[in-house]
């Protein structure tokens, strides 16, 4: 897909991820529509947006869990575009601790903004998506969604069913012109563990990698798009999956006494 002047909604565009996407689009000269929770951050996003060369940013203050908002965002950009070419569902937070000490109000959270503000969204997309026959869904999972995190279990169990959703969508859809793909970013510099709690494991990404690797997609749409270490190590999964699940939940608990207890 040419990005230049393609129309790109971004959810969760606020921080981090979600940010270095809008300016990642909007180097190509994309046309930008970005909802977040955060007004004033999300205008200055949009601001610099505009500085980085895309021709036109609009902003909504959109909780993506209320389906009424969620859709209102992509009513909205349609009115004002008169079309979408791409949606990236990237709005998400995590949760790190002990499932059994994990309070209902955080459970709903993570299943609401994880999941359902993906549903919302792409339901809302979708007949315009299908009528113009082209387009691409970007839904951000996680290495979380292809090996689960000892003590981020729901966080885990949220993005493997982005995961799923992506995969059953594409299949859904295919011959129709809209492609589905699922991005999966490991360990980010956002403001991501600041809101969820636990530290980071491992190696951390600049966000600005994770936003190249979503425009990469926009441009040449797979169904994957994951960095190559990790693709190798999912290919141990089937053999070595108990023995990793064992390791990372020692690990966490050597690194993160606090958070594991
Ligand atoms: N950082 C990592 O290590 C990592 C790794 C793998 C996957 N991911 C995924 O990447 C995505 C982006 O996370 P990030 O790392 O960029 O974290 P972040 O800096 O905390 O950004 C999260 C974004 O989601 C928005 N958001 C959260 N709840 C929302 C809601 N109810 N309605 C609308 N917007 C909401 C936030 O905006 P407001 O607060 O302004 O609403 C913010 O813009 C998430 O889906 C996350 O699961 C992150």
């Amino acid at each position: 897909m040419r990005l230049k002047n393609s129309v790109v909604l971004v959810t969760g565009a606020s921080s981090g991820i979600g940010e270095a996407t809008a300016l990642a689009f909007a180097r190509k000269g994309a046309q930008l529509a970005l909802c977040a929770r955060r007004l004033p951050r999300l205008q200055e996003v949009a601001e610099r947006c505009r500085e980085a060369g895309s021709p036109r940013v609009t902003t909504k203050r959109v909780d993506i869990r209320d389906r009424t908002q969620a859709r209102g965002f992509v009513a909205a950009a349609l009115r004002d575009f008169d079309r979408v070419d791409v949606l990236v569902n990237n709005a998400g937070l995590g949760a790190s601790g002990r499932l059994l000490d994990l309070p209902e109000e955080k459970a709903r959270e993570l299943v609401e903004t994880n999941i359902l503000g993906v549903v919302w969204t792409t339901q809302a997309a979708l007949p315009a998506l299908i009528a113009a026959r082209a387009g691409v869904i970007i839904n951000v999972s996680s290495i979380a969604g292809v090996r689960a995190a000892p003590y981020s279990a729901l966080y885990s169990a949220t993005k493997y069913a982005v995961t799923g959703l992506s995969h059953a969508l594409r299949g859904e859809l295919s011959g129709t012109g809209v492609k589905v793909c699922a991005v999966y970013p490991a360990v980010t510099a956002t403001e991501f563990f600041s809101v969820s709690g636990g530290r980071p494991l491992g190696p951390v990404y600049p966000a600005r990698w994770v936003a190249n690797l979503i425009v990469r997609t926009a441009r040449f749409p797979r169904r994957d798009a994951m960095v190559l270490p990790f693709r190798l190590a999912h290919l141990a999964e089937p053999i070595l999956g108990g023995l990793i699940d064992q390791a990372i939940g020692e690990a966490r608990r050597r690194s993160e006494p606090d958070v594991t207890r």
